[in-house]
């Protein structure tokens, strides 16, 4: 029998629903170990997200370590979240909450990744799905980071699809573009999996609850809630999307790519972030390398990015079910 392939996984984060789907697929999937979960200000505030995270991981009965990271972004002011898409609690407005006793890891989320990359050099991937903050202090606090972790892959940006928060910008990356952009050129191995994919792969409401009815369990019961409220907002905004109720899988198709790379195409450049101005939040990829563009910014130095450009995405969602429908709760 083979025995599937085990990837080391620090999960940073801003959950958010689509958050709490990737989590969960995170902690079904036999080949990830969530060693911990950081968590960003995003589609909550930082405070949020770490209560979320420790009460989705409490429900689902693992004990994940949990970090508090940044609250605002590295250089413009902060933003209210995004109250109407998730919910002003991050998982659709629960009516209620259990008591659940995960508490707390004391230290901030930049020093834990930093903590647990030299501590396990060359072993950790971190999969980031929220704005780039912890990262990019990350990165200021052990500047040998991208030598020390195995990989990053990153749901956010957009190269060929419009934005979804302007016409060029990805949430995540219009969120913190100063920290994007020191993510994009910090020289790791670096996956791209943005709105080019992330806008292909629908998951229909029915599914998640016939993933609920199948484990009659109040994780399941919950996440169901949540994406009930999510689906209400692509519903309301796309009309393919109304077609049959549901929402995109974003954060979700992070794990998938870190599983099942083969369902993705891939394309490779220089990516850089448009900091400020109109375009703010934009991810421009240099897809020309045979042309040497003089502009300061785009020179041979900087690192590659792999862009997730294409997807299969009847085998993701296919995936998605077959995980979160196993015997893992
Ligand atoms: C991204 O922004 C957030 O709202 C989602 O959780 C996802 O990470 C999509 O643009
Ligand atoms: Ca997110």
């Amino acid at each position: 029998m083979n025995t599937p392939p085990s990837f080391k996984v620090i999960y940073d984060t801003d959950p958010g629903v689509d958050d709490a789907m990737a989590l969960y697929f995170a902690l079904a999937h036999p080949a990830i170990e969530v060693l911990g979960i950081t968590t960003t200000f995003g589609n909550v505030t930082v405070e949020q997200a770490a209560i979320n995270a420790l009460y989705l991981t409490a429900l689902a009965g693992k004990n994940v370590p949990v970090t508090q990271g940044v609250a605002r972004p590295c250089r413009k002011p902060p933003e209210l979240p995004p109250a109407h898409i998730h919910g002003a609690d991050g998982l659709g407005n629960l009516t209620a909450r259990v008591a659940t006793s995960n508490r707390l890891d004391p230290r901030a989320s930049a020093q834990y990744i930093v903590d647990m990359a030299r501590a396990q050099p060359g072993d950790i991937t971190l999969v980031a799905v929220g704005p780039l903050g912890n990262l990019g202090l990350a990165l200021k606090l052990e500047p040998g980071l991208p030598q020390l972790l195995r990989e990053v892959i990153i749901m956010g940006g957009t190269i060929t699809e419009p934005g979804n928060v302007s016409p060029v910008a990805e949430a995540n990356v219009w969120n913190d573009p100063h920290a994007a952009d020191l993510v994009f050129t910090a020289g790791w191995k670096l996956t791209m999996v943005g709105l080019d994919v992330t806008h292909r792969v629908r998951v229909p409401l029915s599914l998640v609850e016939r993933i609920a009815q199948r484990h009659h369990h109040l994780a399941t019961d919950t996440l169901s809630h949540a994406v009930q409220f999510y689906a209400h907002f692509y519903t309301g905004l796309y009309a393919h999307v109304a077609q049959e109720p549901g929402c995109f899988a974003h954060d979700v198709l992070a794990f998938i790519y870190l599983v099942q790379p083969e369902l993705f195409t891939l394309a490779h450049g220089v990516v850089r972030v448009a900091t400020e101005g109109l375009a703010q939040g934009q991810t421009i990829m240099n897809r020309r390398d045979f042309l040497h563009y003089p502009q300061a910014g785009w020179g041979k130095d900087k690192a590659l990015t792999q862009v997730c450009m294409q997807v299969d995405a009847a085998q993701c969602l296919q995936l998605f079910s077959d995980t979160l429908m196993s015997d893992w709760l």
